[in-house]
């Protein structure tokens, strides 16, 4: 059985006032969720603040990127190292975000996601096709060779530690979701391909979260897709209610 996960992603939003006061709304709201692992991912400078007030919680922290170099002359860079000094068990990779406005590749994904399991960081790590490649029928390849170039470094004996999020650009912050067929069918499409890297017993065991405008009204029916193991949460991750929501409907 595949423990759901439901990680939120806060990208460039709260100062650290705002991002405690976020985080003490949603501990009590989900403090007897205890069969779903959920996960806050802040900005760089609120991390210590929100790790200080996540102890003792079951919620775990997660960056927002990483580096892929361990340390040295990376003017802006964040290394694995300094995130685990500071509380983080999680980094999100290859956000389409990072992959449109900063020029990440596949190459620098695979980097990350090295980086990250080599200092016990587990890598979510998203792929997901935009709306040209969708319409003009590339969206298996272009998720499946995301996936395939992403997980490059992965070894078998570590691939159960890896979260992958599938995550259609088209759906992000746009309030238009994949319909669960939609979202399933790409899903499954993910699964067979970490069946073939991994072997079937790890490629089973491996969860894939679906992002893109989930809201507590779509997630339950999302999240009761067979290969939909969890939810890559943005915009109704700021709202400590709503998170909860979601939270809940993975259940
Ligand atoms: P959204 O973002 O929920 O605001 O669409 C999801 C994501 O980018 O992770």
């Amino acid at each position: 059985m595949r423990k759901p996960f439901i990680a939120g992603n806060w990208k460039m939003n709260n100062t650290r006032e705002a991002a405690k006061a976020l985080v003490n709304a949603l501990v009590p709201l989900v403090a007897d969720v205890e069969t779903v692992e959920m996960a806050v991912a802040p900005t760089f400078t609120c991390l210590q603040d929100v790790a200080e007030l996540l102890r003792g919680t079951r919620i775990e922290l997660s960056a927002q990127n990483i580096s892929y170099a361990a340390k040295g002359a990376y003017t802006g860079e964040i290394s694995a190292d300094m995130l685990k000094d500071v509380g983080c068990t999680h980094a999100i990779i290859g956000h389409s975000e990072r992959r449109q406005f900063f020029g990440e590749t596949d190459e620098g994904v695979a980097r990350r996601v090295r980086a990250a399991l080599d200092n016990d960081i587990v890598p979510i790590v998203c792929i997901g096709e935009s709306l040209a490649e969708r319409e003009s029928g590339k969206t298996f390849d272009v998720v499946l060779g995301q996936l395939v170039n992403g997980l490059a470094s992965v070894k078998r004996e570590e691939a159960a530690r890896v979260v992958v999020a599938y995550e259609p650009v088209w759906a992000i912050g746009t309030g238009k979701t994949a319909t669960p067929d939609q979202a399933q069918e790409v899903h499954a499409a993910i699964r067979a391909k970490l069946n073939e890297l991994f072997g079937a017993e790890v490629g089973e065991a491996m969860r894939i979260q679906y992002g893109g405008s989930v809201k507590a009204s779509n997630a339950k029916e999302l999240l009761g897709q067979k290969d939909i193991d969890g939810a890559l949460v943005g915009g109704a991750s700021l709202v400590a209610e709503d998170f909860a929501a979601i939270i809940k409907a993975a259940i």
